[in-house]
């Protein structure tokens, strides 16, 4: 499971960036540089550097996660295999697809977590136990 494997469920996404001498401008848009809508958007700031995030998949939630500043770290399961990623350009995007189980660390002091999401926030849209997570999708395929 990689950005590269030809898989879906996750991959990289790069952002248009205008540079000019007063400094740097990225932009995103629903459906045309992320595959949805976008329904939510929430950031992680103030991260202690020993936090750990996420530690959930979700059953229909589409997201695309950015470091917005600085860097964290994201584990991916898609039940079967497993990956990791740093992000740390605000210009690229990781975009995660429904039922992938991910895990963030490692963030560094001061890093800004932006999530463009499909969504509205559903509790019931989440699988907090990797066990049953991994029940779901196994069963599933
Ligand atoms: P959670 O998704 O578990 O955070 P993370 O994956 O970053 O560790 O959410 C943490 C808490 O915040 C939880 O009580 C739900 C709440 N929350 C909202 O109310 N709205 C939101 O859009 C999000 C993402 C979380």
């Amino acid at each position: 499971m990689t950005p590269d494997s030809g898989t879906d469920l996750i991959r990289l996404i790069d952002l248009p960036v205008v540079s000019d001498p007063r400094g740097d401008l990225t932009f995103v848009e629903g459906e045309t540089h992320v595959p949805f809508p976008i329904r939510r958007v929430y950031y992680l700031y103030n991260v202690p550097v020993d936090a750990e995030r996420g530690g959930h998949a979700h059953r229909e939630l589409e997201q695309v996660i950015f470091a917005l500043s600085g860097s964290f770290r994201i584990k991916l399961d898609d039940g079967t295999a497993r990956t990791e990623f740093w992000l740390r350009d605000p210009r690229k995007g990781l975009y995660v697809s429904r039922l992938v189980w991910r895990e963030m660390d490692s963030f560094s002091q001061g890093a800004v977590c932006m999530v463009l999401a499909s969504r509205p926030y559903e509790e019931g849209d989440y699988f907090r136990s990797h066990a049953e997570f991994v029940e779901q999708v196994r069963g599933a395929s």
